[in-house]
């Protein structure tokens, strides 16, 4: 059995198959034409790829792997991203899972990644195993107080900015430059920042348009207040009459963009909001306006890393400790 880069054909095989899983409320023509159109944007052509587990039965199990770099402290780590972990009903079970898994960590540790990370939609154990650490903390929620953001709204002297949402974003192309631009700076102050280029975002945003322009099902749209003045942004995704969640923070003067947020909160009477474990700053911010916040335990959906690197192992989306890095983000959208 070999892990070997897919080709097309064998790419199809799987898709046919993870359809049910990852399909998320898109036709299957859909699906795959999706699939067909992130494989050929610019960013993908050098950082997205598909391997598979061929056998003589043919293709048996498959994974994606995205190529990232990460800023920390000014050092550059090369990162591998697994996802669509997939083996072949009908063959699971019987350790190709943690096969590949193996082989994966093998060719990419002799291609030198520093580390590999993945979003694990099942139970960590499964990757524990073989290395990996959870990284981020459980889900931290945010009761809103109603009151206070009322006040808040009409004594403050700042106008509140429209949110603006992911298709107005994608149409029109100054905006994609923006918060290229203010990602770039606070990236070059060295916070702890996937690299990215207009090309990943572009290859980020039409991920997420897609299912949102596509799907039957109802999916959560994602919105950007943008500060330019403060370079920085919120991005976050709502669903109506429901949570708010915050995706990705960029930027240290945070004030009127949280103004902005809370008055979104309002119009659209959420007052739940939900985060990874926020760092200090911005805990502290929320904390001004909440009646309550509590973690929330969940045993699948952790980002996970496998450090192949010294420095890498100090990593943690978590609080700040002594030996640890934290870091601010790990591409949450
Ligand atoms: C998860 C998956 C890749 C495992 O493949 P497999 O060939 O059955 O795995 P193996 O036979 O090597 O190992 C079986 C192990 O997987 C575990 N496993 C299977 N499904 C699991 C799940 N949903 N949650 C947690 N563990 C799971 C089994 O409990 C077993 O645990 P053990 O190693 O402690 O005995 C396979 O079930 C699959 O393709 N699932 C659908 C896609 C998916 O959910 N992928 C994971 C994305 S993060």
């Amino acid at each position: 059995m070999i892990l070997v880069q897919a080709k097309k054909q064998q790419i199809f095989k799987i898709l046919r198959e993870s359809f049910e899983i990852w399909g998320d409320g898109l036709s299957f023509k859909h699906y795959l034409r999706f699939n067909y159109q992130l494989f050929n944007l610019a960013w993908a052509k050098n950082h997205y790829k598909f391997y598979v587990l061929a056998s003589q039965n043919g293709v048996l199990a498959g994974f994606k792997l995205y190529s990232l770099k990460l800023n920390i402290q000014g050092r550059i780590f090369r990162i591998a991203g697994l996802g669509a972990i997939y083996v072949k009903k009908g063959f699971r079970q019987k350790g190709l899972g943690h096969q590949i898994i193996d082989l994966a960590i093998k060719h990419l540790a002799s291609k030198k990644y520093d580390g590999i990370v993945l979003f694990s939609d099942i139970a960590s154990q499964f990757y524990t195993r073989h290395g990996f650490k959870v990284i981020n903390q459980d889900d931290y929620i945010i009761d809103l107080d109603k009151d206070k953001i009322i006040d808040h709204l009409k004594n403050t002297s700042q106008t509140p900015q429209k949110a603006i949402n992911i298709s107005e974003i994608l149409l029109d192309r100054k905006w994609a430059k923006i918060l290229c631009t203010i990602y770039h700076k606070n990236y070059k102050l060295g916070h702890n920042l996937i690299r990215r280029c207009r090309h990943y975002l572009s290859f980020k945003l039409f991920k997420e348009h897609y299912a949102l322009k596509h799907a039957k099902t109802k999916s959560p749209v994602i919105n950007f207040l943008i500060d330019i003045q403060n370079s920085s942004y919120i991005i976050f995704s709502s669903q109506k009459h429901q949570k708010l969640r915050i995706l990705e923070v960029c930027g240290y003067n945070l004030i009127g963009l949280m103004t902005s947020l809370y008055y979104y909160c309002f119009k659209k009477n959420i007052y739940t909001i939900e985060l990874f474990k926020p760092s200090p700053k911005l805990e502290e911010i929320l904390g001004q306006f909440s009646q309550n916040t509590y973690l929330k335990k969940r045993d699948w959906g952790k980002f996970m890393l496998l450090s192949l690197h010294e420095k890498l192992a100090r990593l943690t989306l978590g609080k700040n400790t002594e030996n640890q890095i934290y870091i601010h983000e790990f591409d949450y959208f």
